[in-house]
């Protein structure tokens, strides 16, 4: 491991949707580790499960399946009071359509969850000021989501993110409702909190966002397969259609590994490590990537 340890742990998880007699399976035997210090992107077509799944990693929805270890701690079957304290503590919250508090200044909407850990007035308002200078908006302090940018409420709602502290940060579409210049702008903050150590877990549908992170994970028909780490350059066409013939490749391995019990998908590609990487895929079943771990060396262009 290196120092590094698993952050987050899925063992076998499953999510089973009951609407009275129907049952909708939203994620079938998904293994997942990340560890500290990574940046992961996770896509996926529409339907495919993503949300769900980032909302069991963020502690809002529970498993009907398998194991969930976050830090350690197995918390695949606590109570909603439980999941709810370790929310607070351990992650932060990035999303589509920002979720700011619309009457609410720039600093008091960072200083929220200090409010519902019971962190005093005086305190949440310093705290809530440095995240704000550290996303780069210590002139905006006292200015409220209406008078921001859609850039700016994003900043706004990462360093409420940041305020914490957090272990992770899950971001669900960050850049969704920003327009390219401004997604760049997201993205490179959200690699500098990487860069610093912190662990990231993205949502998006757009290639050349999720080629920000260390490791790309492509969510199909409910479960999860894992594509190339990228290089240093854009993702372009030939990366797309790289990531179709993995898709097909894909269809074809699932049926092989359909039959296999204890499958599992995933491959540890940590963004810093330039020796052997660990491949927790049995032998017979992995997929012929080429793996180069490299942290990004420069911002990826956008087209
Ligand atoms: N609350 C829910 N109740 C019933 N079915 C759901 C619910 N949430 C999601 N689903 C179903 O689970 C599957 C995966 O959905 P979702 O996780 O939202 O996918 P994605 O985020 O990739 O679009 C879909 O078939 C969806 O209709
Ligand atoms: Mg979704």
């Amino acid at each position: 491991m290196q120092g590094r340890e698993a952050l987050i742990d899925l063992q076998h998880v499953g999510k089973i949707y009951r609407m009275g007699e129907v049952e909708v399976a939203a994620l079938c035997d998904i293994f997942l580790t990340v560890e500290e210090g990574e940046f992961v992107a996770i896509m996926g077509a529409s339907g495919s499960g993503k949300s769900t799944l980032m909302n069991i990693l963020g502690c809002l929805d529970r498993p009907t399946s398998g194991r969930y270890l976050l830090a350690g701690r197995d918390v695949s079957q606590l109570s909603r009071n439980e999941l709810a304290e370790i929310r607070n503590r351990l992650l932060g919250f990035v999303f589509q359509s920002f979720n700011l508090l619309p009457r609410t200044s720039a600093v008091d909407n960072v200083g929220l969850p200090l409010q519902y850990a019971g962190v005093s007035p005086h305190e949440r308002r310093q705290r809530a000021a440095d995240a704000l200078r550290r996303v780069g908006l210590s002139d905006h302090l006292r200015h409220y989501p209406n008078q921001m940018s859609g850039g700016q409420q994003q900043r706004v709602a990462i360093a409420r993110a940041l305020v914490t502290q957090p272990k992770l940060i899950l971001a669900d579409e960050p850049t969704g409702n920003l327009d390219s210049r401004t997604s760049i702008e997201i993205m490179a903050l959200l690699q500098e909190l990487w860069r610093c150590g912190m662990t990231v877990l993205m949502v998006t549908h757009e290639f050349d966002i999720a080629a920000y992170a260390s490791r790309q994970l492509v969510m199909k028909d409910s479960t999860k397969v894992t594509i190339f780490p990228k290089g240093n350059c854009c993702v372009s066409l030939s990366a797309m259609l790289q990531a179709q013939v993995w898709c097909c490749f894909a269809a074809k391995w699932r049926l092989l590994v359909r039959q296999t019990p204890g499958r599992n998908l995933q491959r540890t590609v940590p963004p810093h490590r330039s020796g052997p990487v660990r491949i927790n895929t049995p032998p017979h079943l992995l997929l012929p990537a080429s793996v180069s771990p490299s942290p990004p060396a420069q911002l990826p262009q956008r087209r």
